[in-house]
């Protein structure tokens, strides 16, 4: 029982190791951060214009689809959010809001838009 409890610390430190090699040092590395449902509702007024109405079509710049993102799954949308901030999914309005968004607005929002119907 004592060796299998070292052995499972041994490759939790392991693979902390070998995630931080990827992403940077210790303090940096991908912590996931909780969203919070209640602190979203101060950050939708930037997303309500355009995500709020079912099957609207934003004209700004041009004429685009606006997709649907309530009761997506949380994952998904700050995957997304994420990918516009970091520039590999590339958009004119949203590159510009989730570039001004921290890694907890995103969670907030994420588990926000996720959780409605
Ligand atoms: C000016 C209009 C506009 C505003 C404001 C806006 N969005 Fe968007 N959003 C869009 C459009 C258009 C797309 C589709 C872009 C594309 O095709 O990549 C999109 C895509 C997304 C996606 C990806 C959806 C998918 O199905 O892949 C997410 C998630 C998202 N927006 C979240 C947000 C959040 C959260 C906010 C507020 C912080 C916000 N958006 C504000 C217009 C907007």
């Amino acid at each position: 029982m004592k060796s299998r409890t070292s052995m499972k610390c041994k490759l939790y430190v392991l693979s902390v190791v070998a995630s931080c090699s990827i992403s940077g040092p210790l303090w940096a590395a991908d912590t996931p951060v909780a969203g919070n449902v209640q602190n979203a509702r101060d950050k939708i007024s930037m997303c309500i214009g355009c995500h709020g109405i079912p099957g609207y079509k934003a004209s700004f710049p041009e004429l685009y689809h606006v997709p649907m993102i309530a009761g997506q799954n949380a994952k998904y949308i700050e995957a997304a959010l994420n990918e516009y901030k970091k520039g590999t999914r590339s958009h004119p309005t949203m590159d510009a809001i989730a570039g001004s968004l921290s890694d907890q607005d995103i969670a907030d929002l994420a588990a926000y838009y996720s959780q409605l119907k």
